[in-house]
């Protein structure tokens, strides 16, 4: 199964990226952690996106483009990949198309969540996730069990980030109105798109893409 989940920041893709990979066995493929990792690594390319990041903006075509080439070319594994934060532009979203034909592949699905973005600017500023494994929780609306805990791997590094401060956040979404959202068209046009109700809580928005990807699987 090959997917996108698209949505502004917050929206919750990563969220639900990691309960479908669970379910499906899909990988998912973040290319905001990709490149977090690349700036905890202190690599010569975390180094040139690391301010872009803080600031809310988008790093460029060509760095990401790359960046997601070799993970789709590579080690996407057999049953599929999430796309999460990935493509961001038409031209990311091009891109990928091109690649999907040179490996004789297709998208199964790309599933927008629908969200107010009143409720986002709440959920950015209680996040905190774990520098360990990825996993992201709300101070209100889904914290650890044990306070200070990753509930997944017990790591206690968990962290908040430089861009859901509220000078990124603005700039984020209106990157995301400006640049991000001319892709639904796209997709429309290609037939594939289909919408969640991303307000919903998280298990109830799980349940619906799974009944989306259970559809789309029995009709193929
Ligand atoms: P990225 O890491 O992709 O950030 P984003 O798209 O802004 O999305 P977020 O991770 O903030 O939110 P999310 O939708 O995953 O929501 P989450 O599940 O965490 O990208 C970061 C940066 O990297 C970009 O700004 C850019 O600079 C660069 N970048 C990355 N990809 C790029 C690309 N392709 N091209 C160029 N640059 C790129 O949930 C958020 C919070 O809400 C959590 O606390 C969660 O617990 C909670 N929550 C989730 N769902 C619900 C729910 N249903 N109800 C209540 N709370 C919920």
């Amino acid at each position: 199964m090959n997917l996108i989940l698209l949505g502004p920041p917050g929206s919750g893709k990563g969220t639900q990226a990691k309960r479908i990979e669970q379910i499906y066995g899909a990988a998912q493929l973040a290319t905001g952690d990709m490149l977090r990792a690349e700036i905890a690594s202190g690599s010569a390319l975390g180094q040139r996106v690391k301010g872009i990041m803080a600031a809310g903006g988008l790093v460029s075509d060509d760095i990401i483009i790359a960046l997601i080439r070799g993970r789709i070319g590579g080690s996407a594994g057999a049953d599929g990949f999430i796309l999460d934060g990935f493509p961001r532009t038409v031209a990311q979203a091009e891109a990928l198309d091109r690649m999907l034909a040179g490996n004789h592949a297709a998208l199964d699905a790309v599933i927008e969540l629908e969200v107010d973005e009143a409720a986002l600017i709440d959920r950015l500023s209680g996040r905190f996730s774990c520098q360990n494994c990825g996993a992201s929780y709300h101070q209100r609306t889904h914290p650890t069990r044990v306070e200070g805990v990753c509930d997944d791997c017990g790591s206690t590094e968990l962290i908040c980030r430089p861009d859901d401060r509220p000078e990124a956040v603005r700039t984020r979404f209106e990157v995301y109105h400006g640049q991000t959202a001319p892709i639904l068209p796209f997709y429309r046009r290609q037939g594939i798109l289909q919408s969640v109700d991303g307000m919903a809580d998280i298990d109830e928005v799980t349940r619906q893409i799974r009944a989306l990807l259970d559809r789309i699987h029995t009709a193929s």
